[in-house]
């Protein structure tokens, strides 16, 4: 890098949490910020990172020409998380939690080793689960950038965790699961009132003596230490500008600056990196579908199903009579071998196509598209609504609740 690009340039460094719906919104962010002439450090995990890089295997010309294009951009750094390698990391979500509390001394050592051919350090743009980087950019002397990869009224709720505690509706109680009458309305600033069910699926009594509720609490303690706070959605899906304010505890900035796929995709720059390799045959079957008659089935990087539920989900989709296009990740099964009905592939096979991972936006964005069956994870609930996609809602967990139910009331 020249000695004037050194000087002149800003320097966003960004760590997204270790999981795919989290990669794919920052990566998308750091992409934009890079167009606006930001130069770009980013550290996902040492774990992370191999993954993308595995996947990404059969594509790296693509990728190659992409990344040449990018040189001057971006830096790609990555710090160990700690847990043995064949540890199941979001299969096991509060020992990741607990990993990465403790990433914080290796990424600050990163970013203080000598590197003069980078600008310096002007911002960490973190994600929003990462508590370790408050420390580091206190470190630094460098402003705290925290970034939501949910939507608003989530991270309301969660930036307001210890509120909901000392009122009593955490931990969830199963009775209020059931009735679901209750409304809560103690949140700040204009966002719709929330039900027991909206609430963070770990911050139900089930979960109370588990790692994932202790490391949720604790999150929301730091996620206030912010200098800016943004969020991967749109003021006009949630009560304008005033909703986002919410999250600005001590004043600070906050601003809604989502869906942040749509334009990267809409200009032609591959910004989602997967953790799965694409299956490049779904665009051309997609191609040869009628238009509008193809439903797709996709619950996004963590969510799991029984084997009961699977043989449920896949007589449905036969029973449906239309075409289908069916993710199924080959961990999906609890961890466990995945069993279809028997002849089941036989008898759809004239107008069904299973793949293990999709370029989503394409075939979202693809004219046979009929309608998403998703776990509503925010980023393919704003993948959809950004491509005028109807879904129909099965969530699993976390916040998923919440945007399955705004999807369908708000
Ligand atoms: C997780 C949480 O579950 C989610 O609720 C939270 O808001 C973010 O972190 P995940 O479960 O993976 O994310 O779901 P989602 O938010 O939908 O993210 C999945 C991403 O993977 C999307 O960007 C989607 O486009 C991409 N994807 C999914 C693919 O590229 N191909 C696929 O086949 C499936």
């Amino acid at each position: 890098m020249s000695g004037k690009l050194t000087e002149t340039h800003l320097h966003a460094v960004v760590v997204p949490f270790p999981a795919q719906g989290h990669v794919n919104p920052l990566m998308n962010f750091a992409e934009l910020l890079a167009m606006r002439g930001f130069f770009i450090t980013f550290v996902p995990t040492e774990w992370i990172d191999q993954r993308l890089v595995k996947a990404a295997s059969t594509d790296l010309v693509a990728r190659d020409n992409q990344a040449k294009e990018r040189v001057s951009k971006f830096r790609f750094l990555s710090i160990p998380d700690g847990l043995p390698p064949d540890h199941g990391r979001t299969a096991q979500l509060g020992d990741l939690f607990l990993s990465t509390k403790c990433l914080g001394p290796a990424l600050e050592s990163l970013l203080t080793a000598p590197d003069t051919s980078v600008p310096p350090i002007t911002c960490i743009v973190s994600d929003s689960f990462l508590s370790c980087t408050a420390e580091v950019a206190k470190n630094l002397g460098v402003p705290r950038v925290v970034f939501w990869t949910s939507c608003t009224t989530l991270a309301i709720m969660q930036a307001n965790a210890h509120s909901l505690l000392s009122e009593g509706h955490i931990p969830v109680k199963e009775e209020d699961l059931k009735s679901n009458e209750k409304l809560i309305t103690c949140l700040p600033r204009k966002i719709p009132p929330i039900r027991p069910t909206d609430i963070v699926s770990f911050y139900r009594e089930k979960h109370v003596s588990e790692s994932i509720y202790s490391c949720f609490l604790y999150e929301s303690r730091i996620h206030n230490i912010a200098d800016y706070v943004l969020v991967n959605t749109f003021e006009e899906l949630e009560g304008g500008k005033e909703a986002q304010m919410g999250l600005s505890v001590n004043g600070c900035p906050a601003l809604a600056i989502g869906p942040l796929s749509l334009p990267n995709f809409l200009e032609g720059r591959n910004s989602m990196y997967s953790m799965w390799e694409e299956d490049k045959t779904c665009l051309q079957w997609l191609d040869a579908q009628p238009q509008g008659s193809v439903l797709y089935v996709s619950f996004g990087s963590i969510a799991v199903k029984s084997e009961i539920q699977l043989h449920e989900l896949a007589l449905g989709l036969e029973a449906c009579g239309y075409p289908f296009l069916w993710v199924l990740r080959s961990d999906i099964a609890e961890g466990k071998p995945m069993e279809l009905p028997e002849g089941f592939k036989d008898r759809t096979k004239d107008r069904a196509l299973i793949v293990s991972w999709t370029e989503q936006l394409k075939v979202l964005s693809h004219p046979s598209l009929g309608g998403f069956l998703t776990h509503n994870g925010w980023n393919s609930t704003l993948e959809a609504i950004s491509m005028g996609v109807p879904m129909i809602g099965w969530p699993y967990f976390h916040d998923q609740f919440l945007d399955c139910r705004f999807a369908k009331d708000i």
